[in-house]
């Protein structure tokens, strides 16, 4: 049997829970060769179980340069090249209301989540194939306006902004660039947000909105971003694809 990823190195950070895992899953499972980054080496060791045991999983924190170092070295020494790459790691950080947001809460956040996107790119650029594909997480908070999140929404306001210059950049290399944007999905992320009680009254006011009616599976939203990773969206780069029941387009 044939798959749209035979032979293909795939990065996915964040590939040890969520939608990072599901996605590394759906990649293994139509023949790529996969690479999965996060933090905490158990999860890394129970995701590997899940997505294939020839799966190269790196511990390593996307926000730092010497890390991404470390992580780009072993794609290098085990296949020598890489033909996909899901920045996909990031954080929520605690609903905070903006008066009470402080310089540390401002440097994690854009830290955790346009830092190490626009460095694990950067870094990944010389091992990454011409031809190949780029995907990128944000998130419909980018759109939404949702109380507390002044951060959140920010920073992935610059994940979309980087896929559209990007997607110029690499144009000479025929790399494509995508953006996917979840709405609400079944993960430990969400789950602290919903246990938040700062935040229960904007979650389930949003979660009644969604024309869907329901969050989605981690599942539903690999399948959008594994997609644009894809030969199928050959001719799509520098777009921010909604896999969000309906909620950011109402
Ligand atoms: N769930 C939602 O409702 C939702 C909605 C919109 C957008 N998103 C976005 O979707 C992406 C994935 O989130 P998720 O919901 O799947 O969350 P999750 O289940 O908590 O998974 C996050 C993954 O990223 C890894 N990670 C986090 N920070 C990292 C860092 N600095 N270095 C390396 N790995 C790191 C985590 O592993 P370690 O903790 O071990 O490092 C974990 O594997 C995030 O960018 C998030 O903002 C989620």
């Amino acid at each position: 049997m044939t798959g749209k990823f035979d032979g293909k190195v795939v990065l996915v950070t964040g590939g040890s829970s969520g939608i990072g895992l599901a996605a590394a899953k759906r990649f293994a499972a139509e023949g790529a060769l996969m690479v999965i980054a996060g933090r905490r080496q158990e999860q890394l060791d129970a995701a590997v179980k899940e997505v294939g045991e020839g799966t190269l999983a790196v511990r390593a924190d996307v926000s730092s340069l010497s890390d991404l170092d470390v992580l780009i070295d072993r794609i290098r020494e085990r296949h020598g090249r890489l033909d996909i790459v899901f920045a996909n790691a990031g954080a929520a950080g605690a609903p905070t209301p903006m008066q009470q947001l402080t310089e540390a809460d401002y440097n994690e956040i854009f830290d955790q989540n346009v830092k190490s996107v626009l460095f694990t790119v950067q870094k990944a650029l010389p091992l990454l194939a011409d031809g190949g594909a780029v995907v990128i997480t944000s998130s419909i908070a980018h759109i939404k306006g949702i109380p507390g999140a002044t951060l959140y929404g920010a920073s992935k306001a610059a994940i979309r902004s980087f896929a559209r210059t990007w997607s110029n950049e690499f144009k000479g290399r025929r790399i494509r660039v995508n953006v996917i944007s979840p709405g609400p999905t079944k993960t430990p992320l969400h789950a602290d947000i919903e246990a938040n009680p700062n935040a229960a009254e904007a979650v389930a006011g949003m979660l009644r909105m969604i024309p869907a009616g329901r969050m989605a599976e981690p599942e539903e939203i690999a399948a959008a971003a594994v997609f644009l990773a894809s030969p199928d969206a050959s001719f799509i780069t520098g777009v921010e694809l909604y896999a969000d029941g309906g909620l950011a387009q109402i």
